[in-house]
């Protein structure tokens, strides 16, 4: 099959690879008719590397119809037409008990450290490949699926993968008290879906980002946003003005750790991207190795007693923190991978025909799987207007 396997530093590539195989009870085989590239992607793209082999499929937002099922899979059939989380999870461990879906004890990558596996997304995560890809394979596939109606097309449901699930996570731990304010700190495809989410339920938005179309796209839903390259300096002032002086009730940071930064701090990210792999390893899992500009601009636009929400990844195992402020401001943090299951039963309802999300008009571009290299660059280069690419194999 073809697959868009990763090679170094910015060089992806479409290959030939052997088709995946039921090889646990627990698998499902899925022939992938949609899958998109995610902000994730970019950091294996550019930062996290030092944790990819050179092969490695990525992906890890896919849909597509069951091909075949391992034994123990009775929940799908050969033919359902399925969304598969970013995340594999098990449905039955305390964590799943707990709705912590991203914390599988089950699917756990101990050896590292991390939490539940996920497609395409390095060792850390267990270098499961992913689906960016013809085929995949669901491992715990008796959980990991979520049943998707026939007829509508493709892009009403495929968001349910990770777009979805973690906006609304990120609306949800952001806690906006009713009538509140919102600040959402970057506008890529997480930003603006969060935005959408939090407009519904009521709360005023205000976005921050410093692409002119991603600005665009949200004030042309009724928000308010502010551009980053007028305020570099002053955005905590220009966000209490907005808010009575005192900052906003709640900030989702949508951004994480390539965040735009004037200069100066590129360094430990840079210099892991040129060490070798035997040297990066260690010392991004033991030092500070992500931009914080996004987190220290939510501790500032935040009010006393406020929320900030982080859906943007973050990776360092040391990063300096504003403590004083934080404490000082008697802030509350929450934050992680999404659980993607734990959410969809309140999105799902979302997603008929009336399309309240905009779901099915968020791609901007919509291309087949050869033309992934292309695709990854203009992503992460912001070209054309790209905010979400739809990939079909
Ligand atoms: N928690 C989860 O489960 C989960 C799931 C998906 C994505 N993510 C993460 O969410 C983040 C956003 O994902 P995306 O797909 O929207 O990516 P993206 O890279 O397209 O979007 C990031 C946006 O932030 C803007 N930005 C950069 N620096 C900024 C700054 N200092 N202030 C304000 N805006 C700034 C960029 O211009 C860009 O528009 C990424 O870190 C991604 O890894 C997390
Ligand atoms: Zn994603
Ligand atoms: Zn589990």
């Amino acid at each position: 099959m073809k697959a868009v396997t990763w090679h170094g530093k910015r060089d992806v590539r479409v290959e030939d690879v052997p088709d995946p195989t039921i090889q646990e009870p627990t698998d499902a085989i899925i022939r992938v008719t949609s899958t998109n590239i995610c902000g994730s992607d970019l950091h294996l793209y550019e930062v996290l590397g030092a944790f990819m082999e050179p092969g490695d499929i990525l992906g890890h937002e896919a849909m597509g119809i069951v091909q075949e099922v391992g034994s123990a899979v009775t929940q799908i059939k050969p033919g359902d037409q399925v969304v598969i989380p970013f995340q594999m999870s098990c449905g039955a461990c305390f964590t799943c008990g707990e709705g912590l879906y991203s914390q599988c004890e089950t699917t756990q990558v101990r050896e590292y450290g991390s939490g539940a596996a996920l497609f395409g997304y390095s060792k850390l995560y267990g270098e499961v490949a992913g689906g960016q890809a013809e085929y995949l394979r669901v491992p715990q596939a008796q959980f990991t699926h979520v049943v998707v109606p026939e007829g509508p097309p493709d892009e009403r449901y495929v968001y349910l993968s990770d777009v979805l699930p973690t906006a609304w996570q990120a609306v949800a731990y952001a806690a906006v008290p009713k009538g509140g304010t919102v600040v959402i700190l970057g506008l890529g495809p997480i930003g603006d879906m969060a935005a959408r989410i939090a407009a519904y339920h009521g709360a005023r938005v205000i976005g921050v980002d410093l692409v002119p179309d991603r600005l665009d796209r949200v004030r042309a839903r009724g928000n308010e946003v502010v551009d980053l390259r007028d305020h570099e300096d002053d955005l905590g002032a220009v966000i209490r003005d907005l808010t009575d002086g005192r900052g906003a009730d709640s900030v989702i940071d949508a951004v994480g750790m390539e965040a735009h930064v004037s200069p100066v701090p590129k360094i430990a990210q840079t210099l892991t991207g040129l060490l070798p792999k035997a040297l990066a390893r260690p010392l991004m899992r033991n030092a500070g190795v992500d931009r914080l500009s996004a987190l220290y601009t939510a501790v500032d636009v935040v009010r006393r007693g406020g929320t900030i929400s982080l859906s943007g990844v973050y990776g360092g195992a040391a990063d300096p923190l504003p403590m004083l402020q934080m404490f000082d401001k008697q802030l509350q943090l929450r934050m992680g991978q999404a659980n993607v299951k734990r959410w969809v039963p309140d999105i799902l309802p979302l997603l008929d025909d009336e399309d309240v999300l905009g779901v099915e008009s968020f791609a901007t571009h919509r291309v087949p799987l050869s033309e992934a290299p292309h695709a990854y660059e203009t992503f992460q280069k912001k070209e054309d207007g790209a905010v979400k690419f739809v990939m079909k194999p």
